[in-house]
């Protein structure tokens, strides 16, 4: 059994071998942590977007979508904060000249040190077997002492973070003697402020054009369009405006494959709502998107809710929804109450009233704001890596399958006859046109019907439809199920009420 680390190196293999995902410009040798999806890529990822487009806009009769450009007046980024405070604090190693993110080297100290106590764990349960009490004890008391270590870091280094105490987090690096993982060394620069958004020029010349932003969320394009929809869209409070689109941020650390990207796409809805109603909405939409999640089939210890308790200056509640990811539990969706802080900043720098006139209350007021952020790439990559499943087959053989939610699944059925002679060909290209206009199929004729399975078995594909001799007498085909691999035989006219997706 391949350990974690492991998993998710094969997780990445197949998703480039099987044409889901490809680092961009791979002739190239790539573009670090920017990546291109291929022909099934695309289709999961599309799928993923209606699933949640579908679960927002059309099943919540007050949300309604826009699309709004990803460059945007500069302005708003001064105005939302992101200028002046989206920032990562970096520091560079002056032998290797590589640079990090200062927190995300302590950061990984602490895991190192976690690692640690989950050995001596181990070793403590083992010695416990063999009633080796001296040594059991002496093991606990390492126990104790690393948690004590983590604690009094973790303690220190989230008051450094939220002082934004850059000279204190240096020394911190330096006491714990944290190296560089290239060159070996402690020869830290000071650490600086790194600012995460991709500036370029708008006009033909750079000399005395504006500088410009790559949007690094795409909420700010819903913040500045709610009058605009408020009003054409007709819209009482409460009400959403949900909207998918790109995303640019120029992280430093970038790794864990499609984890953290510098160009990525986000799914975010902002709720509108009377002021004092917003933690009840919260609330809400914790339930809500948390339901989401599990409708998939995914069980639900999966998933887990981490609160926020050191809240942004904007936020009066924060949650994460966090999957167990190859690499442990992180960040996958946030939902944010975010009060009135982004449309009353809009109102300051804009000068326009973003106001709502409640017709309950005879009261115009600036609403607040629940808002639900997930990104696609994050989701596409907790679905596909919990999906990836290496199986021992009773003849001793392994089946790598993709057990992805059937709604998810880029094909949704593969149209397979047993042999490319006596007309099977021919039928299986009729029960292709029958279902091809209600879903995505493939047709496949290539090796026995073994390698093929395998193939769709490696993609996901959950119905396997074969087309044999019977087929030719009496208009039935087998359905092999994905998961179970089991058969059933139907009649071609039944099929579409078999496949369920
Ligand atoms: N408007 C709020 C916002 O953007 P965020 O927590 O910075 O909040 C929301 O991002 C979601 O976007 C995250 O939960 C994650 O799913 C996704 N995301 C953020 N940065 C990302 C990155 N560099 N690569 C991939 N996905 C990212």
């Amino acid at each position: 059994m391949a350990n974690n680390e492991e998993l998710f190196k094969q997780i990445i293999s197949h998703a480039k071998e099987y044409g889901f995902i490809f680092p961009s410009s791979e002739i190239y040798d790539g573009l670090s942590a920017v990546y291109d999806y291929g022909e099934y890529g695309v289709e999961l990822k599309n799928n993923i977007k209606q699933y949640w487009w579908k679960a927002m806009v059309q099943y919540h009769e007050n949300i309604v979508g826009i699309d709004s450009a990803i460059f945007m007046h500069p302005t708003i980024w001064k105005a939302s904060g992101h200028v002046d405070a989206f920032n990562d604090p970096l520091i560079d190693n002056k032998d290797s000249k590589k640079r990090y993110r200062a927190d995300v080297l302590i950061e990984d100290h602490i895991q190192k040190i976690e690692d640690k106590i989950n050995k001596e764990v181990e070793k403590a349960k083992k010695r416990f077997e063999n009633f080796d009490e001296d040594l059991y004890r002496k093991t606990n008391q390492r126990v104790v002492e690393y948690q004590q270590k983590i604690d009094d870091i973790t303690a220190r280094y989230a008051d450094l973070m939220n002082r934004t105490d850059l000279a204190g987090l240096k020394a911190l690096i330096e006491e714990l003697g944290i190296v560089c993982p290239i060159s070996g060394t402690k020869n830290w620069t000071d650490v600086r402020q790194f600012n995460l958004m991709f500036a370029t020029q708008m006009g033909s010349v750079a000399e005395g054009a504006d500088t410009i932003y790559l949007r690094p969320e795409t909420a700010q394009g819903i913040f500045v369009n709610f009058l605009n929809v408020y009003k054409t869209g007709r819209m009482k409070i409460p009400f959403g405006i949900a909207q998918i689109g790109k995303a640019f941020r120029n992280e430093i650390v970038a790794r864990q494959f499609i984890f953290r990207m510098r160009e990525f796409e986000q799914m975010e809805m902002q709720f509108f709502v009377r002021p004092g109603e917003e933690l009840k909405w919260f609330d809400y939409w914790k339930q809500t998107r948390i339901k989401w999640h599990q409708d998939l089939g995914i069980a639900p210890e999966n998933y887990r809710f981490h609160d926020h308790e050191k809240l942004a200056h904007y936020a009066n509640a924060a949650t994460d929804i966090e999957f167990k990811f190859p690499f442990g539990f992180k960040e996958l969706e946030g939902i944010h109450s975010r009060t009135d802080f982004d449309l009353s900043q809009h109102e300051k720098y804009s000068g326009k009233k973003l106001r709502f006139f409640d017709p309950e209350t005879n009261e115009s007021y600036v609403p607040y704001v629940i808002e639900t952020s997930i990104g696609v790439d994050r989701m596409f990559l907790a679905v596909f890596s919990h999906a990836y499943t290496e199986e021992k087959l009773e003849d001793g053989s392994t089946r790598v399958v993709l057990r992805l939610p059937a709604k998810l699944a880029p094909i949704k059925a593969a149209v397979l006859p047993l042999v490319k002679k006596d007309g099977l060909p021919e039928k299986a290209r009729e029960v292709m046109d029958m279902l091809k206009p209600y879903m995505m199929c493939q047709y496949d004729e290539k090796d026995a019907i073994g390698r093929r399975y395998r193939r769709q078995d490696a993609i996901g594909t959950p119905y396997c439809i074969t087309i044999d001799n019977q087929t030719m007498e009496n208009n039935t085909v087998t359905i092999r199920e994905r998961d179970s691999m089991e058969q059933k035989r139907v009649p071609i006219k039944e099929l579409l009420s078999d496949i369920v997706f």
